[in-house]
């Protein structure tokens, strides 16, 4: 039997029979994205108040000095920034979230969207978005460093000398808090879901089965919460680089609680 070709209607943008708020996500979502994006552009180009005491900002964190460069405006965030932005830029939930609350394409389920007739997937202008597994890589390096950072919080300089002294401050919890849930993030992701459990026909036959069978259990259960870890992992990010910046200018005080 001859296929026929299904002619799906071609309905006008945001035209719907939905009589939920269907709105409320994508409009959240383009508020809470441009805002973070306005102000980590602001913290990049600021090039100051991210280092006091053991604590450095994860926005300018590895610490590359680029003051001896001669480049005007370049600061160690600017060298920094595309890992962790490439990564969300393409993961495979924030796709979804962009898509729908900017290009607005489609802005939600059953929703009518623009361009239906010359849509390319992700092989032409967004091709981009398959070098997630790459940026992967990149955000397990950037874990390493930050959790470095969070044991360098852990130590604080003796008041008139050059030794430091074990304690914990606020600013410790603050960093440890955006670590782990950073880590959430990339540990939840979709590709290393894959990388560690993918392309294997059977675990108890492959080479280092067992291991991948656990490993792939647990990043599964944690990807059932990957939109969850975006955006906490999103506004711990931010926090932690408001609350290195506010003590850094004095505007509060870090409390050491040991
Ligand atoms: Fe979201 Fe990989 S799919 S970080």
């Amino acid at each position: 039997m001859a296929n026929k070709a299904v002619h799906l209607p071609v309905l006008n943008l945001g035209a719907t029979l939905r009589k939920d708020k269907w709105w409320v996500g994508p409009a959240t979502t383009f508020v809470i994205l441009t805002g973070f994006i306005v102000y980590a552009t602001f913290r990049a180009f600021e090039n100051d108040y991210y280092q006091v005491g053991p604590y450095l900002s994860p926005f300018y964190s590895p610490l590359i000095p680029t003051s001896g460069w001669g480049i005007p405006l370049l600061s160690p965030a600017m060298l920094i920034l595309p890992g962790p932005a490439g990564f969300r830029l393409t993961c495979y939930y924030y796709r979804k979230a962009y898509y729908r609350a900017f290009a607005m394409d489609p802005p939600a389920c059953a929703v009518g969207e623009r361009n239906r007739h010359r849509y390319n997937g992700e092989t032409k202008l967004f091709i981009f978005q398959n070098l997630h597994r790459f940026a992967l890589y990149v955000a397990l390096l950037f874990l390493v460093i930050l959790w470095h950072d969070v044991y360098k919080a852990l130590w604080f300089r003796v008041p008139g000398s050059d030794e430091t002294t074990f304690g914990i401050g606020v600013g410790t919890l603050v960093l440890a808090l955006n670590t782990t849930l950073l880590s959430g993030y990339t540990f939840s992701c979709h590709s290393l879901r894959h990388l560690v459990g993918g392309s294997v026909d059977s675990y108890s036959t492959a080479a280092f089965g067992q291991l991948r069978h656990t490993l792939w259990r647990g990043v599964s259960r944690l990807n059932q919460n990957h939109m969850l870890f975006a955006w906490t992992s999103l506004f711990a990010v931010a926090g932690a680089d408001v609350y290195v910046r506010l003590v850094a200018m004095g505007v509060i005080q870090d409390v050491r609680i040991l």
